[in-house]
């Protein structure tokens, strides 16, 4: 599954090249990571910052594990290796996207670190912005948005991250965010900061990030 030598498969030179792409688009593309537990926040933030992008005319999408395993990776439970490969082929995908010029929101639990470095090591450096959505298993499980904790303390939900599956916390993400007390709004000018702070993309003067 993972790639090995193919040799009798060629790639066909491109002409339409990710810099052309991204001349006309006016901004880079780039993968920003959310990882962290179930109700952590993650596509809440994910859905916040591209409003923010999308209102500034970026070419910006989400891909969100709960609207994914619904189709692409629909064949996938939670199982230490299917969780892998949903984060292998949602990293190919963010990365399809990115060279397209796009700016990736992506909100998945992606617990493992090792598969989280997969994907960064997919991608050059300075593409790959991880965000760890920082908030304790106390708060995630109080706020419950789908039922799932309370499911998986029943015992009817197995693997479920946090409660009988791990969660890895990242060791030096770009940011972190305190997804569990701060504002919304917060966050997502954390996020827009870095993004700005890179040159993925020039904000307007009135969306400009403020400085600190
Ligand atoms: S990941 O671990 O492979 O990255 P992903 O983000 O795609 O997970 O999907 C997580 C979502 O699936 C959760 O937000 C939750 O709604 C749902 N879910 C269902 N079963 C589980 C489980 N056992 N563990 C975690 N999430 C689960």
């Amino acid at each position: 599954m993972h790639s090995k030598n193919i040799p009798d498969v060629v790639r066909h030179p491109v002409s339409v090249t990710r810099t052309r792409r991204e001349t006309r688009n006016g901004h880079r593309g780039a993968i920003v990571w959310l990882t962290g537990l179930s109700g952590s926040g993650k596509s809440t933030l994910a859905y916040s910052v591209e409003e923010v992008l999308h209102g500034c005319g970026f070419q910006t999408v989400v891909l969100d594990g709960d609207h994914l395993r619904h189709g692409l990776c629909r064949d996938l439970g939670f199982s230490p290796q299917d969780r892998r490969e949903n984060i292998r082929r949602v990293g190919e995908v963010a990365k399809l996207f990115m060279e397209a010029g796009t700016i990736v929101l992506t909100a998945f639990i992606s617990p493992y670190r090792a598969d989280r470095e997969n994907v960064r090591g997919l991608v050059g450096s300075g593409d790959f912005i991880e965000v760890y959505c920082n908030a304790p298993i106390e708060v995630c499980e109080a706020r419950d948005p789908k039922g799932l904790y309370r499911k998986a303390r029943l015992g009817q939900i197995a693997e479920f991250t946090g409660i009988s599956s791990p969660y890895e916390v990242p060791y030096d993400p770009e940011i972190i965010v305190d997804s569990g007390a701060a504002e919304i709004g917060i966050c997502v000018q954390r996020i827009i900061e870095e993004i700005a702070k890179r040159g993925i993309c020039r904000f307007p003067q009135a969306s400009r990030p403020a400085p600190r």
